[in-house]
C-alpha cells in the first residue's frame, strides 16, 4: 500500500450544466499504475484506455460524471478516439474472433481490427435510458463512425430529464460492445456516473447530513494481471499463466480445442492477481478521524468479494491479525437505503455499487484500516490452490488501505448512525387491480460451445412462445429471437432459476428492481442442443420437474434498495420485481463480463414490435 489512490469524485464533471452537450471520448493513454504492489513501489507506466472530455486528457477509470436527478436533459456524444497518428489502433489485448462479436456478424466479416479499428459503445449502467441511448452491444461504432453496429441509431445519447432516474444513487458507465466488452472494460473503459437529488446533493449542508467533499470518496475496484514491463496482461494462449477453473494444478494443459486456431481464446472467467483501485495497484488513502462516505464499484470481470474493514498498525500490509471495524451501508446500486445498516462485512458482486459510511473515529490516530476481501483467492468461496511461484505478488485478500493520519479540519463531523433517516429503499408498485404482476420463469445454464468450451447461457425455465411464434424452452444463445417481451408499463416478477454450479450477478437494463427473495429448488437437467450464432451446434439444457425446497429467504439488508444487480446463487431461484416503463429493445445478462461476452446475455423488448 505505497501508492496514493486518487478519489474518483475529484476528477470529473460535477453538475453538468443544463441542456449541456458533453463530448466524451475513449482514447489510449499511459498511466502510472504502481507496479510491483503494496510493499515495493516501482512506478511503471501502463498503457490503458480511458474516457475523458473531447480533446482533453483521458483516464482510467474515466472521468466521473455527476448529474442531478430530474434536471434538464444532458446529451453526451460518446466518441471513439482509439486513433493514433491518424491511424486506428488495434486492440490492446488479444481478441477471440471465434465468439459472437462485432466483426463476426455476417455483414461485418470483411472488417478487421487492424484496418477498421476497435468498435466500442458506452452504456450508463443503472440509468433509465431510452432504448436508442442505452448503449447496447449491437449499437457499437468504430473510430470516426466508419463502422456502425446493426442497431446503431444516434451520435448523441440523452440522459436526465423528467423520465430518467429520479432519486440519488451510484451508476457507472462502461463499454458494452458485442463480444469484446470484457476486453474493452479491462483496457480501462469504465467510470462513475453519480446521480444526485435535492436531499443528497453532495454539498456540505445536504438534507440527509451525509459526509460531503472532501469526505465523500469514490473507488472503482478492479482486478488485473500485469507483465513485468507494467503492461496489462490478459491470458489467452496455450501456456499463458492463467487461473480459471480449467487449471487448478500445475502441469494441467488445456485441451487444444479450447484454443480455436491456436488462440486467442476467451476464458470461462478472469481472476487477476493484483487489486487495482482507481487505476492504482493496492493504493492507500489518507484520512482524518471522522466519518467518510465511501462509494465502491466492483468493476471486476468475474470477482465476487466479501469486504471487511480491519485496523492494523501503521505500515502493516496484512489485514489478517487486525481487529474488524464495523461500518454503515447507506445504499447500493441505484438508491440509498431507508436507514443505514451497521455491518461487519458485506458481499460485493461484479457490477454492484456499495455506498458506505466509515467512521474513522473508531480508529486510533496513526493506525491503518485495510479493506480486506474475505473471499481472497477463492472468488467463488471455495479453496483454490496458491501459485506463489507464478504470482509472487498475488494478495487478492486485500484491496485498499486508509491511513488515519490527517489532522481534523474545522469542518464539523457528520453524525450518520443506524437512526439516520435516508429516505431510500425500494418498493415496486403492483399494477392497479384487477391486474397482478406477470411472472416470468427464467433460468441460468452451463453449456458448451461448438469448440467444447464452457458456455454460460440464459434461457427460460418453462416452454414459452418467442416473438416469432415459435415455442422454445431452456438455454438460448444471444441471437435467438426475443422471449422476454413485457408490455409497456407492466410490472413483472422474474423468477431466475440458477441451474449452474456458480453464483451469477444478474443485471437487467432499463429498470430498477426489488429483490423479493431466494429459495432452493431441484430440477432435472435435460440436455438439448443450442444453436450458436454461426449456425453450429453447442449444447445446453432445459429444466423439467422443478421442485421448490424449503422456505424463501429474504434479501440481505443492503439489498433493500433500487437494485440493478442481483446475485443468483447456485441451486436457488431468485425473485425480483420491476416495472418496464420505456418501450424498445434492451438486454439482461450476467455481469461476469466473460460470461456476457460468451452468450450469457439476452435481448428483451418492451411493448410492441418491430423487434
Ligand atoms: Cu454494467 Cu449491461 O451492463
Ligand atoms: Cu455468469
Amino acid at each position: 500500500f505505497m501508492n496514493p489512490a486518487p478519489n474518483a469524485l475529484d476528477t470529473g464533471f460535477k453538475y453538468v450544466p443544463n441542456s449541456g452537450r458533453l463530448r466524451i471520448r475513449a482514447a489510449r493513454t499511459v498511466q502510472m499504475t504502481g507496479l510491483v504492489g503494496m510493499d515495493g513501489f516501482t512506478p511503471v507506466p501502463t498503457t490503458v484506455w480511458g474516457y475523458g472530455v473531447h480533446n482533453g486528457p483521458v483516464s482510467w477509470p474515466g472521468r466521473t460524471i455527476e448529474l442531478a436527478a430530474r434536471q434538464e436533459p444532458l446529451e453526451i456524444s460518446w466518441e471513439n478516439d482509439l486513433i493514433e497518428g491518424g491511424q486506428v489502433v488495434s486492440h490492446l489485448l488479444p481478441v477471440d474472433s471465434s465468439l459472437h462479436w462485432a466483426y463476426s456478424l455476417n455483414e461485418y466479416a470483411h472488417y478487421t481490427l487492424a484496418d477498421d479499428g476497435v468498435p466500442i459503445v458506452t452504456h450508463v449502467h443503472g440509468g433509465r435510458n431510452d432504448s436508442p441511448f442505452d448503449g447496447n452491444p449491437e449499437y457499437f461504432f468504430s473510430p470516426r463512425f466508419r463502422v456502425l453496429g446493426p442497431r446503431w441509431e444516434a451520435r448523441y445519447y440523452r440522459y436526465g430529464g423528467s423520465d430518467w432516474n429520479d432519486v440519488a444513487g451510484t451508476c457507472w458507465y462502461h463499454d458494452h460492445a458485442l463480444g469484446i466488452t470484457r476486453l474493452n472494460v479491462y483496457a480501462g473503459l469504465a467510470g462513475f456516473f453519480i446521480v444526485r437529488d435535492k436531499d443528497d446533493d453532495g454539498l456540505p449542508d445536504n438534507v440527509l447530513g451525509l459526509p460531503a467533499a472532501p469526505y465523500e470518496l469514490g473507488f472503482a475496484v478492479q482486478d488485473r494481471m500485469f507483465r513485468h514491463t507494467g503492461e496489462l496482461f490478459y491470458p489467452a494462449f496455450p501456456g499463458d499463466p492463467f487461473y480459471s477453473e480449467f487449471i487448478e494444478e500445475e502441469g494441467v494443459v488445456l485441451p487444444e480445442q479450447l484454443f480455436p486456431d491456436g488462440g486467442p481464446t476467451a476464458l470461462a472467467e478472469f481472476f487477476g492477481d493484483h487489486m487495482v483501485v482507481n487505476g492504482v495497484i493496492w493504493p492507500k488513502y489518507e484520512v482524518e478521524q471522522r466519518q467518510y462516505r465511501v462509494r465502491l464499484l466492483n468493476g471486476c470481470d468475474s470477482r465476487f468479494m466479501r469486504l471487511r474493514l480491519k485496523v492494523v498498525p501503521a505500515g502493516e500490509i496484512d489485514p489478517g491479525p487486525g481487529e474488524p471495524v464495523p461500518f454503515y451501508v447507506i445504499g447500493s446500486d441505484q438508491s440509498l437505503l431507508e436507514q443505514p445498516v451497521e455491518v461487519d462485512e458485506v458481499g460485493f458482486a461484479p457490477g454492484e455499487r456499495l455506498d458506505l459510511v466509515v467512521d474513522f473515529k473508531r480508529v486510533p490516530m496513526g493506525y491503518r484500516v485495510i479493506i480486506e476481501n474475505l473471499l481472497g483467492d477463492a472468488p467463488f468461496g471455495g479453496e483454490l490452490p496458491k501459485k506463489e511461484d507464478l504470482f509472487p505478488n498475488r494478495r487478492t485478500d486485500r484491496i485498499l488501505a486508509f491511513d488515519v493520519v490527517l489532522p481534523r479540519s474545522s469542518v464539523p463531523d457528520t453524525d450518520i448512525s443506524v437512526a439516520s433517516a435516508l429516505g431510500g429503499g425500494i418498493n415496486v408498485e403492483d399494477p392497479p387491480p384487477p391486474a397482478v404482476p406477470g411472472v416470468r420463469r427464467l433460468a441460468l445454464f452451463e453449456g458448451t460451445d461448438e469448440f467444447g468450451r464452457l458456455q454460460p447461457l440464459l434461457g427460460t425455465a418453462e416452454p414459452v412462445m418467442d416473438v416469432t411464434g415459435r415455442e422454445v424452452q431452456g438455454a438460448l444463445a444471444w441471437h435467438s429471437p426475443i422471449t422476454e417481451n413485457p408490455e409497456l408499463n407492466s410490472t413483472e416478477i422474474w423468477e431466475i432459476y440458477n441451474a449452474t454450479g456458480d453464483a451469477h450477478p444478474v443485471h437487467v437494463h432499463l429498470v430498477y428492481f426489488q429483490i423479493l427473495d431466494r429459495q432452493a429448488f431441484k430440477a432435472d437437467l435435460v440436455a438439448q442442443p443450442v444453436l450458436q450464432h454461426n449456425g453450429e451446434e453447442g449444447s445446453g439444457y432445459r429444466l423439467e420437474n422443478i421442485k421448490l425446497l424449503g422456505k424463501p429467504v429474504s434479501p440481505e439488508p443492503q439489498e433493500l434498495t433500487r437494485r440493478d444487480i442481483v446475485t443468483a446463487l447456485p441451486g436457488q431461484v431468485t425473485r425480483i420485481k420491476m416495472r418496464f416503463d420505456k418501450p424498445g429493445r434492451f438486454v439482461w445478462h450476467c455481469h461476469i463480463l466473460s460470461h456476457e461476452d460468451h452468450e450469457m446475455m439476452r435481448p428483451f423488448h418492451v411493448g410492441t414490435g418491430p423487434f
